[in-house]
Order: C-alpha cells, then sequence, then structure tokens
C-alpha cells in the first residue's frame, strides 16, 4: 500500500514557530512532526511515501532522506505553486498504481487504524472513503454527513453554524481508487474538500467513523494540547515506550543538579541541564541541550531545544521555541509563544497569546501587565 502526504502548506495559524521551520519539522516531544505520520504509516503496514511538499522542502527532505532509517521508502514532489490538495495528489501520479491508496494531510496526529479503514474502503467497493472524526466546532473543518450504510450524503467544507447538522468531520485521512485521479485536472489548483469530494457525493464515497485519539496540530493551544496528550499517553506513539511507569521520560545524559525536581509526567532531551532548585513538569517538555537556571519552573509547557531559561523564570502554558533566551525573573505564560532564538531579557511578563517572533529582542523590564 502507498501513501501521499500532503504537507504543502504554510501552517500560518502556527506562527511564529512556522516562520523559519515548515510544519512538518516543528518538533512534537522532541520529534519532527511528521516522523510520527510516518511511524504511524509504518506500524500500519504501508512502507511507500511520498511527500507532497510546497513551503520549505529541504529540512523535509534533509532529514527524512530515502527514509531507510525510517523503515519507509520515501519519494519527494516539490510545487513551484501550490496545487490545492487534489491537484498535489494528480502531480505524484506516476508514483500511484492501479488498485487503492492512502491520502493524508501532513498535520494530524492520530493513531487511527489504517488497516480497518482500507478493510471497510474494500469491503464497499468504494470509490473513496473518507475517515471522521467528532468534535465540538465543526466550523474549521469539513463538514460530513453520512447515511446509514456509511455513504456520504454531503461534504461541506468550513461551514457556517447555522449549515451544521452532525458532529462528524473530515478527520484528513483517505482511501482512494486510483480512478479518482481521473476527476482531478492536471496542472491547476485542485482541492479535495472543494471539488473532489461534493462532486463524488451519490458515487461510491463513503465515511469511516473511528472514536481514535485525533488532533490537528494547527494552532499553538492545539500544539501544547497534543504534548500532553502523549505525556499523559492518551495517544499511543513511539514516545510512549521512553515514558515509563513512572511518566518521566529522560532522552540520554542529561545533568540533573541536587534538588532539581522532575514533575511526571515530563521529557526531558539529551544533554539538558536542570540546575538546583528547578522544577519541571508537570506536563512539560524539554528539548535537546537547553538550561533550565536555578529555582525556574517549567509546567505544561515547552521548551524547544538549545534554549536557555536563566534564573528564577517561570514558563506556564507557553512555548519556547529552538535557541531562545529568557533572562532572570521573567514569566512567560498563559498562552505565550516565544520564536526561534529570540531573547527575552529579564523581569519582563509574557502573557495572553503574544506571540514574540523569531531573533527579536525584549529588553529587561519592557513588558509587564
Ligand atoms: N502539497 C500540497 N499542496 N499540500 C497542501 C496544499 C497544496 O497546495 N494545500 C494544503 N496542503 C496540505 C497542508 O500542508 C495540510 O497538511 C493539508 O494539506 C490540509 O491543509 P490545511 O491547510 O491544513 O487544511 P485545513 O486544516 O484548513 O482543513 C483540512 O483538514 C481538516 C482536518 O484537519 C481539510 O481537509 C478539512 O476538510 C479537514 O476537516
Ligand atoms: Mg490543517
Amino acid at each position: 500500500m502507498k501513501a501521499v502526504i500532503l504537507v504543502g502548506g504554510q501552517g500560518t495559524r502556527l506562527r511564529p514557530l512556522t516562520v523559519g521551520v515548515p510544519k512538518p519539522m516543528v518538533p512534537l516531544a522532541n520529534k519532527p512532526f511528521v516522523s510520527y505520520v510516518l511511524e504511524h504509516l509504518r506500524q500500519n503496514g504501508v512502507n511507500e511515501v511520498v511527500f507532497s511538499m510546497g513551503y520549505l522542502p529541504d529540512g523535509i527532505k534533509s532529514y527524512f532522506g530515502d527514509g531507510s532509517d525510517f523503515g519507509i521508502k520515501l519519494t519527494y514532489a516539490v510545487e513551484d505553486h501550490p496545487l490545492g490538495t487534489a491537484g498535489a495528489v494528480k502531480n505524484v501520479e506516476q508514483h500511484i498504481q492501479d488498485g487503492d491508496f492512502l491520502v493524508l494531510n501532513g498535520d494530524i496526529l492520530t493513531d487511527l487504524d489504517l488497516r480497518a479503514l482500507v478493510e471497510f474502503h474494500r469491503q464497499k467497493g468504494a470509490s473513496g472513503t473518507i475517515s471522521l472524526t467528532p468534535v465540538d466546532d465543526p466550523t474549521a473543518y469539513g463538514l460530513v454527513r453520512t447515511g446509514a450504510e456509511g455513504e456520504v450524503l454531503g461534504f461541506l467544507e468550513k461551514p457556517s453554524w447555522d449549515q451544521i447538522d452532525t458532529n462528524l468531520i473530515n478527520a484528513g485521512t483517505y482511501a482512494l481508487k486510483a480512478e479518482v485521479l481521473d476527476m482531478i485536472p492536471a496542472g491547476v489548483e485542485y482541492s479535495f474538500e472543494r471539488g473532489v469530494f461534493p462532486r463524488l457525493v451519490g458515487g461510491g464515497l463513503f465515511g469511516f467513523s473511528s472514536d481514535s485519539y485525533w488532533m490537528d496540530i494547527g494552532t499553538p493551544e492545539k500544539y501544547l494540547q497534543a504534548h500532553y496528550d502523549i505525556l499523559e499517553k492518551n495517544v499511543r506513539t513511539a514516545v510512549s515506550v521512553c515514558l515509563n511507569e513512572d511518566y518521566v521520560c529522560v532522552e540520554g545524559d542529561v545533568r540533573l543538579e541536587a534538588g532539581a525536581k522532575l514533575v511526571p509526567p515530563v521529557i526531558i532531551g539529551a544533554g539538558s541541564v536542570i540546575n538546583s532548585g528547578a522544577r519541571v513538569g508537570r506536563m512539560a517538555v524539554i528539548g535537546p541541550g537547553c538550561v533550565v537556571g536555578t529555582g525556574s519552573v517549567v509546567e505544561e509547557s515547552v521548551i524547544q531545544a538549545d534554549s536557555m531559561l536563566e534564573e528564577d523564570v517561570t514558563v506556564r502554558r507557553s512555548i519556547i521555541a529552538r535557541g531562545a533566551q529568557i533572562g532572570p525573573g521573567t514569566v512567560v505564560t498563559a498562552g505565550a509563544v516565544v520564536g526561534e532564538e529570540a531573547t527575552v531579557e529579564g523581569n519582563n511578563v509574557l502573557a495572553n497569546n503574544i506571540r514574540v517572533y523569531p531573533g527579536t529582542v525584549i529588553k529587561a523590564g519592557t513588558i509587564r501587565f
């Protein structure tokens, strides 16, 4: 079975984390996000994957190479202008053989049983099967109305409130017959959500609902939530193995000074140093090569690689991107996001979802609430 992973989007809602890093490479519990998608495919018996890319493709290629380190044969296609979700798949048609194949949005964390999806698809003799998941607010998604046998009765991308009559949405994983490619015009922008699926209604399009874990990593809030879910093992990932029975995962050599505290669940990256009197957790992920200074507290937060928290820093429900530096006494809280290699000097208070762009310098004591 082959799969196409769509990773051409710009990830605008995840800025500033995606200013210099494409969304698939943004680290989730210290590994590029899309490596979870690959691992999930591999575990479900998929061994050939095509990455369909647009924005910042080089980092993805150089990290994953031909896929041999990940147990999957990988090929890449880069669009010079966005072709839309279906146009992107049409663009890699030469890699897809007859029969069925999978298409995956590249920004979804899930442990959906892909074998069960494909089995359902074949049993129905479907031309396309869309995985479905329930959400509270379908307006940001593709609403999918289904009948008693799972047949799709309507597909409505980004519905308005008055159009909502189900909580089931397109979960962004499809099993498709190769014939569906014939419905997609070549070389122009065309989408599954507004083109292929609405046209396929009544023509062998089915929905497969499941109660698997499902999360789209679209915003900083969801990025944090995905970390909490990995830390609490609400979703099955390779990280669950490292998080032992104590829910503490220490990746390689870490220096914990006397009096430093780890409060589970917690993940600490290799080569990090936790100074005396610092407390990390509960619900914290520290990247490799970080320093958490004396008396500092990190709670319900993500600190990416090579960041430095000086003394008495507090980070709560917030994200610090790679290589940032936070000065003494500064508080980063309530959904703040500090971009890569930004410097926030001492005695600042960053809160209220503030987003600090990469490389910014905030002088000591300039932001208070
Ligand atoms: N190669 C390529 N080219 N990939 C693209 C393009 C393109 O032109 N446009 C989007 N993508 C990729 C994105 O990188 C992402 O992985 C996926 O296609 C979906 O695009 P998003 O921009 O993330 O769409 P969305 O989140 O608003 O909605 C989609 O996902 C929802 C589930 O999270 C739709 O498929 C909805 O129907 C669905 O409910
Ligand atoms: Mg998305």
